[in-house]
């Protein structure tokens, strides 16, 4: 395993595979009452730019429950650039911490994080990727379906961070990705050039500009906000240009009769998806939500115990 997890390609198929192992075990341990002190005394920075509800949580309670501690630094607390330099920050922090989380604007600011600092550094959601998001997503695909290969994926919507999670996390595995989104809102081409070099040789992605054609037979329909952290004064414009790739019960409908919806939270109902649909059967939402804490404890144990 490297040392940092900052793009889900960092991790190889076996090594996913040994996290979902260790998720598995320690969910169904905690649930049991278990305790596995595995992560005793060790402290976790949180650096966050942007904010948060799950993956803070998630996180510390991660932590807690691994017999260690996290501490939450606001943007107001460092200031990362500003009040401080980012290899400051990070080698000063190397000093104190077992691990560093981070939640950034540029994708380069948890690079060099990871670049300067002695200790693992996880990316928490950067502007290119949210690996620890895909993580939890995957395993929970999983559990529902028992297997990935040969599962047929949806991703609709806007190709952001967490699109390109997914299309990393697909090319590695070798599955078979459709993602749908407007015309100049589809996946940037670094991503791609990145996935078709580190693709598993079943990989398949098509782009479509409407959604019906990418969840034609799907078995996980996808959708994320349509403006991101950061995109706030887009929102208006977007909501205009995206209004057709809304998962509502016509587009489920398209797809396999047991196909599950999933989406990172927090969603704006209403817009890429509807009521309906977020609550209604197929719905794994809150399923994802939980399984941000149980993936992101067997990374930190990867990661923190070698
Ligand atoms: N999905 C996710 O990362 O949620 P938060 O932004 O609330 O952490
Ligand atoms: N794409 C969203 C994900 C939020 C968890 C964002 O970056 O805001």
């Amino acid at each position: 395993m490297q040392k940092d997890f900052v793009s889900i390609a960092d991790l190889t198929t076996d090594e996913i595979d040994k996290v979902f192992n260790l998720t598995a075990h320690l969910k169904k341990e905690v649930k049991e009452g278990k305790e596995h002190h595995l992560l005793k005394n060790k402290t976790l920075a949180m650096i966050f730019e942007k904010p948060s509800l799950r993956t803070r949580v998630t996180f510390e309670t991660g932590m807690v429950q691994l017999g260690g501690h996290a501490i939450y630094l606001s943007p107001t607390d460092i200031q990362l650039g500003k009040r401080e330099s980012i290899p400051d920050v990070a080698k000063n922090l190397s000093r104190w911490v077992d691990c560093i989380m981070a939640r950034t604007f540029a994708h380069n600011t948890v690079v060099e994080l990871s670049e300067n600092a002695t200790v693992p550094v996880i990316n928490a959601l950067s502007d290119r990727e949210h690996p620890c998001q895909i993580l939890a997503d995957f395993f929970t695909i999983l559990e529902h379906k028992g297997k990935l290969n040969g599962l047929k994926i949806a991703y609709i919507g806007d190709s952001n961070n967490v699109c390109n999670s997914i299309i990393l996390f697909s090319s590695i595995y070798g599955l078979n990705l459709k993602v749908a989104s407007p015309k100049g809102y589809e996946p940037d081409p670094p991503i791609l050039e990145t996935a078709d070099k580190i693709k598993n040789r079943t990989f398949e992605l098509t782009v479509f500009n409407e959604s019906v054609s990418a969840v034609d037979d799907a078995d996980v329909i996808y959708t994320d906000i349509w403006a991101s952290m950061g995109q706030e004064d887009e929102r208006e414009k977007r909501v205009k240009t995206f209004k057709d790739f809304q998962v509502n019960d016509r587009l489920v409908s398209k797809a396999k009769k047991d196909v599950i919806v999933m989406h990172c939270l927090p969603a704006h109902r209403g817009e890429e998806i509807t009521d309906e649909v977020i609550d209604g059967p197929h719905s794994v939402v809150l399923d994802e939500a939980e399984n941000r804490l149980h993936t992101e404890k067997a990374l930190l144990v990867k990661l923190l115990k070698k």
